[in-house]
């Protein structure tokens, strides 16, 4: 999968400001809120499929200075590093696919706005699960935002998997028995750039 992928995304983040993405939002607030409530900025922040999101600006504005971004794609990561400036040095740039990545270290909380639904395949989704409970830190947490049972079947013209926040409970349980608490769910709807409405849903998990 990784290769075609990743020429998907880096063509997509190439062939477009990263404003008129789909999946842009200027402020991510919805993630800044859940993640201030989980951890304080001492924490160490991984957030993966992080693309060229804003997240790490806001981040390092509310005091973060251990933060990591993994994405398939070069591309979009050279655009938030520029974004930074010198800001960009507290971040640890990822480029590779969290499928197969190793962690080389432990996370006080893990953040995925819209990766883990492009994982349409089994084999996928048990390698993130495998990533994730080693990556995660005991007590740690997970926030995890998909399109929801009534969000958009495609994003960026890939086919998605839909959840409900129990069906994602139900997957976490199935692929990594034990290894996660459901704490907080909820539902809300992002508004494209172009106006279209997308229903989400965002699960945070506490790893046991
Ligand atoms: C819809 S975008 C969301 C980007 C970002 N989270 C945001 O909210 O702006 C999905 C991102 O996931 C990345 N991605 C997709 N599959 C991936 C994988 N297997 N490993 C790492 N990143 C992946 C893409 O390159 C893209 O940046």
């Amino acid at each position: 999968m990784t290769d075609d992928r990743t020429a998907h995304w880096d063509d997509r983040y190439a062939g477009a400001e990263p404003g008129r993405l789909s999946w842009f939002e200027a402020v991510p607030e919805r993630s800044l809120t859940l993640i201030r409530a989980a951890v304080t900025p001492r924490a160490a922040v991984i957030d993966v499929g992080g693309g060229a999101s804003r997240l790490p600006d806001a981040l390092l504005a509310a005091g973060f200075r251990d933060l990591t971004v993994l994405d398939l794609s070069a591309e979009a990561l050279a655009r938030s590093e520029a974004r930074l400036g010198p800001l960009g040095e507290h971040v640890d740039w990822q480029v590779g696919d969290v499928t197969r990545w190793r962690p080389a270290r432990r996370y006080d909380l893990w953040h995925d706005r819209a990766l883990f639904h492009f994982l349409t395949e089994n084999a996928h989704r048990a390698a993130y699960l495998d990533r994730l409970a080693c990556a995660v830190k005991p007590g740690g947490t997970a926030i995890i935002m998909t399109f929801a049972e009534d969000g958009p079947e495609t994003c960026s013209g890939l086919p998605v998997r839909r959840y409900s926040p129990e069906a994602l409970a139900q997957e976490f349980s199935a692929l990594a028995p034990g290894a996660f608490r459901s704490e907080e769910v909820g539902r809300f709807t992002h508004v494209t750039p172009a106006g279209a409405e997308q229903r989400f849903q965002y699960s945070c998990f506490s790893r046991i």
